[in-house]
């Protein structure tokens, strides 16, 4: 945890190899060290420990990472020790999590069901998941979809679960952690696994064809960059990944709610229907519940029961979610949706035309993400410092989030953000890049 402007990480390296000297100083027949501070000093030596708890305690009170919130606010103000600042770190995109309806939801299911159904789903489940897994399907316009409790989760279970050994899964480097990690499992279970280095068609050809004969092929790719929030050309890839008989698995986590029609999606949006790609969703951003989901037919589905160890082995997502899950659902197919959408891309409009007036070079803006490039790590942590100062907290992502120079301000968009809040964060933007002459585009440079 840090509290801002402490340093609570400072001691522990001091600690631990105070404890290691105290180790090596036992006479050599003391009793075998146990428990955890053996285990943690050992974990402590591992060499990417070592830097990354040095690389904190250098920048205490810099780098604004496990920050606590005091407490919160409907328009997304945020308290954090004593310092209130507007929160432009949530993704909660559509600012559902303080929507009347979600909460009315999420209170009328808690009596019915209890707070957890305490089973996995392989075992039972409330009628409530069927009707979320419908509304879902009814929403996004295909025949069935299937919740996980997590859009992590489903990765690691469905990338193991849709390929087997014979089989060639390609991943595009850029996608996020947990599509990785279901990589990497699926490659412990036999399939073959190669990376994209970039999300080019071309590439994609090449590196299919290197990696020789195959039963089924998979690319495993996501919809909207988590980081920088730009978009892979999915209409192109789709294209060259069907001619070679594959099928694109798109990790659309940040785009669900958000991009395309009615909020389907980047993939919806780049291919116009989800009926040949295996679209995962997430229910924990725009939705504001918990989960995430993967869209199917129910006979697919049915398969991904079996195949699938975090569905099987895991816990489910609680009833009142399940509940929160329909509600949000039902706020997507109304009217009321297209106010609430407007109302976000206003706000991404004003945003993204503000930084260009201002010079300041950025990616993304088709969603709710906004990153502004700085590039030097300890100066992309020292400009969110600066903003935080200046009342306002956007997260700042470094190595290895981001390539090693390529520190970027991760700033989303929340439809519920006051007007004021985008002016006074453009106002201290531009502050905060004059005063540490920060790098801009050339036009604008000279303002
Ligand atoms: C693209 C992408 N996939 C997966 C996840 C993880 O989602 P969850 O928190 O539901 O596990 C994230 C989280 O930010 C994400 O950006």
């Amino acid at each position: 945890m840090t509290k801002v402007g402490q340093i609570t990480v400072g001691s522990l390296l001091q600690r631990l190899s105070a404890a290691g000297r105290q180790k090596m100083a036992m006479p050599a027949d003391s009793s075998v060290p146990q428990g955890l501070e053996p285990l943690t000093e050992r974990l402590s030596r591992n060499k990417v420990t070592r830097v990354a708890l040095a690389f904190l305690d250098a920048n205490a009170g810099m780098h604004l990472k496990d920050l606590l919130l005091d407490a919160t606010t409907d328009d997304r103000r945020a308290t954090i020790d004593g310092h209130t600042v507007w929160n432009f770190g949530s993704d909660s995109f559509l600012g559902l999590d303080r929507h009347p309806r979600i909460h009315e939801a999420i209170s009328e299911a808690l009596p019915a069901w209890g707070a957890h159904n305490g089973a996995s789903r392989a075992f039972s489940s409330p009628v409530l998941v069927d009707e979320a897994e419908e509304k879902l399907a009814a929403w996004l316009g295909v025949p069935d979809t299937f919740i996980y409790p997590s859009v992590t989760l489903a990765n690691v279970g469905l990338l193991p679960a849709i390929t087997q050994p014979g089989d060639l899964l390609v991943v595009d480097r850029e996608s996020h952690d947990s599509v990785h990690q279901g990589a990497k499992l699926a490659a412990a279970a036999g399939a073959r696994v190669v990376e994209l280095t970039a999300p080019d068609p071309r590439l994609l050809e090449r590196v299919v064809s290197q990696a020789g004969s195959h039963a089924g092929l998979v690319l495993a790719i996501d919809g909207v960059y988590s980081m920088s929030g730009r978009t892979p050309p999915l209409a192109e890839l789709d294209a060259t990944v069907r001619s070679l008989g594959g099928i694109m698995y798109v990790d659309d986590a940040h785009g669900t709610g958000v991009v395309g029609p009615r909020g389907r999606g980047a993939a919806a949006e780049a291919l116009g229907t989800l009926d040949n790609v295996l679209m995962v969703g997430s229910l924990s951003k725009a939705f504001s519940c918990l989960g995430g989901f993967v869209t199917c037919t129910p006979e697919l589905k049915t398969i991904l029961k079996i195949r699938s160890s975090t569905f099987i082995f895991g816990g489910p997502v609680p009833p009142p979610y399940l509940a929160a899950i329909s509600a949000v659902c039902d706020i997507m197919m109304s009217q009321e949706y297209d106010v609430i959408l407007e109302a976000l891309h206003e706000r991404i409009r004003r945003f993204t035309a503000g930084l260009d007036a201002i010079g300041i070079e950025h990616h993304g803006g088709d969603s709710a993400i906004i990153s502004l490039v700085v590039g030097d790590m300890e100066k992309t942590f020292a400009a969110g410092r600066q903003l935080f100062d200046r009342g306002y907290y956007a997260q700042s992502a470094t190595y290895p989030a981001v390539p090693i120079h390529g520190g970027l301000l991760r700033v989303q968009i929340n439809a519920i953000h006051p007007l004021e809040a985008i002016d006074g964060l453009l106002n201290a933007v531009e502050d905060v890049w004059k005063q540490s002459r920060l790098p801009r585009r050339r036009a604008a440079a000279t303002s």
